[in-house]
């Protein structure tokens, strides 16, 4: 993929920012313990509101590979028979809960850069039994879906690592529908970076 262009930012170019996430999360992928700053698994999902008979529905696999920063149902619940797209879907824990929330006649499409995270979300996915996921490598810079597809697109904790956000932003809004929904929880930048962070890949990818 190449640079997305002068309009938000200088650093590492696009390929070396996704080999770098990679590189992380199939480090994560392995094993989530201790990869990150803030609480993750099911402790994390449960402080952070996530529907009791819904974590005890989805594979603990599943659960501990949750390494969200947020709760994006908070922001409403997708309805049965809707269409969902998950950003950066990882190891497949929201796409679960999405996938209970819209039921057999909805479907929900995980899109995740790392292969090892779509081989344990779809892992997860046989030993959880739901036929309404399914999983694609892509970019959130491209997403793999049609324009107009989503009736709801989530993400969390994502799109602080895209290498191009305008980008990023520009795909969430091509694949929804007309009033369909953008539900994301992430980390932003409260000051500029100094230029040695800018510059570092694997800050990119942390
Ligand atoms: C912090 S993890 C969050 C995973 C998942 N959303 C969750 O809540 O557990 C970030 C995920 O985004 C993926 N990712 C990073 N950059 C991406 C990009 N540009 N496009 C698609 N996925 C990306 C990583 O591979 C990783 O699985």
């Amino acid at each position: 993929m190449e640079n997305d262009g002068a309009n938000e930012r200088t650093g590492p170019d696009t390929e070396k920012i996704h080999a770098a996430s990679r590189r992380r999360y199939a480090a994560v992928a392995r094993n989530p313990a201790g990869q990150f700053s803030y609480p993750t698994g099911r402790d994390s999902a449960e402080r952070l509101g996530y529907r009791t008979d819904l974590l005890n529905r989805i594979p603990a696999d599943v659960v501990v590979r949750f390494v969200g920063v947020g709760n994006p149902f908070t922001l409403g619940e997708p309805e049965p028979g809707w269409s969902v797209l998950d950003v950066g879907c990882g190891g497949g824990f929201d796409s679960q809960v999405a996938g209970h929330y819209v039921g057999p006649a909805g479907l929900v499409c995980g899109v995740d850069l790392s292969e090892a995270m779509l081989t344990v979300a779809r892992e997860g996915q046989m030993v959880g039994g739901l036929a309404n996921l399914e999983f694609r490598q892509g970019y959130a810079e491209k997403l793999p879906v049609p324009s107009g597809w989503a009736d709801l697109v989530i993400s969390n904790g994502v799109l602080n690592l895209a290498s191009c956000k305008a980008a990023a932003f520009g795909e969430v809004f091509r694949v929804l529908k007309p009033g369909g929904r953008f539900q994301a929880v992430d980390l932003v930048l409260i000051a500029d970076l100094p230029p040695d962070l800018r510059n570092d890949e694997f800050a990119w990818s942390n």
